[in-house]
């Protein structure tokens, strides 16, 4: 269900022009309630790192994970700061390495790392004693929505290699790094069929690494609704398994222990939409197009892993639309693979939907997790604005860009 009205959509279409992301407070807020269960939950930013919806979860008491120097930038902007609050550190950075850069300033900032290789803690150590330090471990076995959303096996980059997690903790040992706990994120849209032995293997390496800790992550990766009829993942259960592992975990180290979960697309993707204008019909042979005015340069989830966003139509002139048949597809970039209509592996498909024309909008469902995140300037596209729903404190929380802004560093 959209959380925006067609009335609201259109007139902002018409005021701010489109492409346009909009995205409703009240939805995330509500999100961010069905885990308050945790202990802290961590918003894995890479899924929108907007910093008006990074403030907006930090004023709910949302934590947040930083993938790179940018994002760190940005978290500090919204307002987190490394410190522990409530528990937990207002700010992470995970990564399987670190750039020259960013291991300078998270040394610097003293901001907790979640190292996903060995090699991570060697560069650390030296240059930022004492400094505390997660694992990103590796189970040995990953799920995801698409093979390019498993994070864990041994096809997968990510993480420690769950066998060499005693090595892990000999450097850490060796540098005098402080190990605040275990994480692990097998992957995005995870299959919780699986659920119960991910929380299985994270009670049997705290059990057997010989080594004190005061934290553990599950991870992101809880999946959403993407099209009409899926079921929303059942929070109150994956609380409870993760909790009766962590109370066998407390058992064992005979104290507490902090639950942490990292969601990422849970807290946005169905609080956010994607509006496009139609701006041209064609009929190609027995196949009737419908080109919008964006691409895979804002929404490349359908491109890049076949993904499902519901649509819908918002006619301009308010007639009645009879339902048609169509392949919904960019309309401004060079690249046959421009469609929004296509399974995994490039299968272009129809969709019904209401017989769109020129000047009538589409909405994409769905569109709040890594969307904008994911947009790109392929084609010299700039990027679209971002538009926040919230009452009275509606507003534009991020302007279009510039052609000017676009090219202006190449003007050397
Ligand atoms: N934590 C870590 C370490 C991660 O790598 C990720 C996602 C998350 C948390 C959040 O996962 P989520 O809860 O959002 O599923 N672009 C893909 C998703 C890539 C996710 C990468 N890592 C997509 O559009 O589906």
């Amino acid at each position: 269900m959209k959380p925006v009205t067609d009335q609201t959509l259109a007139q902002l279409a018409q005021e701010h022009g489109t492409p346009l992301w909009v995205y409703d407070a009240a939805t995330i807020r509500a999100r961010i309630a069905q885990l308050a269960q945790f202990d802290t939950v961590r918003f894995a930013q890479k899924a929108n790192s907007n910093i008006h919806l990074l403030a907006l979860m930090r004023e709910a008491g949302v934590h947040v994970d930083a993938v790179s120097l940018g994002e760190i930038e940005r978290a500090l902007q919204a307002g987190f700061t490394p410190a522990q609050t409530n528990g937990a550190a207002g700010l992470v950075f995970t990564c399987d390495l670190f750039d020259r850069a960013t291991l300078a300033r998270v040394a610097a900032a003293k901001i907790e790392v979640n190292c996903g290789s060995v090699d991570m803690l060697r560069q650390l150590g030296p240059v930022s004693p004492g400094h505390r330090v997660w694992l990103r471990i590796n189970p040995g076995y990953g799920h995801g929505h698409s093979n390019k959303t498993n994070t864990g096996g041994e096809n997968s980059k990510h993480g420690i290699w769950h066998e060499e997690l005693p090595e892990a903790l000999a450097v850490i040992r060796a540098h005098g790094l402080h190990l605040v706990g275990l994480h692990m994120h097998i992957g995005s849209g995870v299959d919780y069929s699986h659920l119960e032995t991910v929380c299985g293997t994270m009670v049997d390496l705290v059990k057997n690494m010989g080594h004190d800790l005061e934290a553990i992550s599950t991870g992101g990766g809880l999946s959403v609704p993407y099209r009409e009829g899926e079921q929303p993942v059942d929070t109150d259960h994956y609380f409870q398994l993760w909790d009766a592992a962590r109370k066998q975990i407390e058992a064992h180290l005979g104290h507490p222990v902090h639950l942490e979960i990292e969601p990422g697309r849970f807290l946005v993707a169905d609080a956010g939409l994607l509006v496009a204008e139609v701006r041209a019909t064609k009929q190609m042979g027995g196949n009737h197009f419908t080109l919008l005015d964006t691409g895979f340069n804002e929404l490349m989830r359908p491109a890049m892993y076949g993904s499902y966003h519901e649509m819908s139509v918002i006619a301009h002139d308010g007639r009645a639309l009879d339902a048609q048949r169509a392949t919904v597809v960019g309309g401004p970039l060079c690249e046959s693979g421009d469609v929004f209509t296509q399974r995994d592996g490039g299968v272009v498909e129809t969709r019904l939907l209401p017989a769109a024309q020129v000047g009538d909008y589409v909405v994409f469902e769905g569109a709040g997790a890594y969307g904008a995140s994911m947009s790109s300037n392929y084609n010299s596209r700039p990027h679209a604005a971002e538009y926040l729903v919230d009452g009275e404190h509606s507003r534009l929380i991020r302007r279009r860009q510039t052609v000017a802004e676009l090219i202006a560093l190449e003007q050397l």
